[in-house]
Order: structure tokens, then sequence, then C-alpha cells
């Protein structure tokens, strides 16, 4: 199981580099884990330079340019920094942001062929949700996917819009019926091999109080979380508890 810390914008670099001591003082609950971080972007440098001491741990970015090089004030290319990781088409850029699926396709290639592993996060809104449309909505947002995947390991995080900051968690068989959706659309478009190294994972409210419950989902492999991955004994438990 894969536990993925994405910092949003909550931390930074000072708040970032406390984390990371407190990591240090108490390694011994995250040496041996599957740990992936997501800082803010001027927190990346510090963050990977001060987890020196965690063999296994994934540092990332929490967006990428759709360009690679050029004149993008403000913009950060996938390769501005090195970096394990990157995430892709997260609601918050989808919706603040309003990154049409096109631009997220070319993030996604971005990622894809510039670091070990990609996120692309996917997920249905309320509206869409009540209007029975959670499925259409997945579909068009996997439909950027590419034909053939190569360097990059594929990850597919469902949060649902609904649960992301709200306290809403679906059901572990609303989860698990969506993971299976989204597990059948992979199949359709790849062969056995390459669907079996994709990774699925869940986002949305997930906590110290819930992580466990959630963690029984057959067909989970990881949690994409935001603000109680922020707070160090939150992070520590959840570690803890999967
Ligand atoms: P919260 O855990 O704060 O609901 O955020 C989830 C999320 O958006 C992770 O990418």
């Amino acid at each position: 199981m894969i536990f993925a810390a994405n910092w949003k914008m909550y931390l930074n670099e000072s708040d970032s580099n406390e984390f990371v001591k407190q990591m240090h003082l108490e390694k011994e609950n995250f040496v041996d884990k599957d740990i992936m971080i997501f800082p803010s972007f001027s927190s990346i440098r510090s963050v990977k330079d001060n987890t020196l001491f965690l063999p296994k741990i994934v540092i990332g970015m929490q967006d990428c340019s759709h360009e690679i090089t050029g004149a993008l004030t403000g913009d950060n290319s996938i390769n501005a920094i090195e970096v394990d990781a990157c995430i892709v088409g997260h609601s918050e850029r989808r919706k603040i942001f309003n990154e049409s699926n096109e631009i997220i396709k070319r993030k996604l290639d971005n990622a894809l062929n510039n670091v070990a592993s990609t996120i692309l996060c996917i997920g249905e809104t309320k509206e869409e949700k009540d209007k029975n449309e959670t499925f259409n909505t997945l579909e068009n947002q996997l439909s950027i996917l590419p034909k053939e995947l190569h360097k990059s390991q594929l990850i597919i995080a469902y949060e649902p819009v609904w649960s992301i900051g709200t306290g809403l968690v679906p059901s572990n068989e609303y989860i698990s019926e969506v993971l299976s959706y989204i597990k059948r659309y992979l199949n359709e478009l790849y062969s056995d091999e390459i669907c079996d190294k994709i990774l699925l994972f869940y986002g949305g409210s997930v906590d110290e109080n819930n992580i466990k419950e959630l963690s029984k989902i057959g067909n989970v492999n990881g949690f994409l979380v935001g603000s109680a991955s922020c707070k160090f004994e939150k992070f520590k438990k959840m570690i803890n508890a999967i």
C-alpha cells in the first residue's frame, strides 16, 4: 500500500522543513514504507535533500506545464527540477485553473515521458454523480491516456470532487465499483502485462480515522491524501495504519 501526501499549498518551505525534521526524528515509522510526497514547488529541493535518510521515498511535483520549455511566465516544466513523480489533472487544476482535457493530455504526456511515476487524477462532481453521469465523466477523463505506455509507471487516482476537503467519503463498495470500472477501461486499452503494472489510488477526505477501513477495499493500491497529510501526527498515524 502506497501513501501519497499532496501538500497542495498548505506548507511553505519552512513548514515543510519542520515536517521533514519530525520525520527524521521518528524515522523508524517511515523507513520501510512506500511514501510519496508532493510539496509546493518551492519546497521540492529542500524536501528532497532532507529526506535522503529514506531510501524508498518518492518526491514529486503537484503539476507540470503543458510545455517543456518556452515563454511561460510562472509555469514549471517537468524538467525544471529532477523529481521522481508528477500529479496531473487534479480537480483543483481542472476547476480553479480551467484546465481542459486537451491541456491535461499534454501535461500527462510530458510527465509520462520524463518521470518515473505519473498520477492522473480523475473524479466526478456532485452534480455528475446525482445525474448518474459518473462513468461518463471518468471515461472522458481517461480518454486522454496514450495508446502505449513506456517509461513512467502510471497511477490513476480516483478522487471524487465532492469528497475532496468535505469530510464526505464514499462507501468502500462505491469506491470499489468505480475502481473496477477504471480497471475494465484500462483492460480494453492495454495488454494484461501493462495493466498489472498500473496502480489505482483513492483520494478525498482520507484521514487517520478512516484510512484503515478504506484500505480494506480490494482493488486499491494506495491513497492520495491532502489536508490530513500536512499534520505530522496524522501523517504518521495514517502510514502506520496501512
Ligand atoms: P483532502 O484529503 O484534503 O480531501 O484532499 C484530497 C486531495 O485532493 C488529494 O489530492
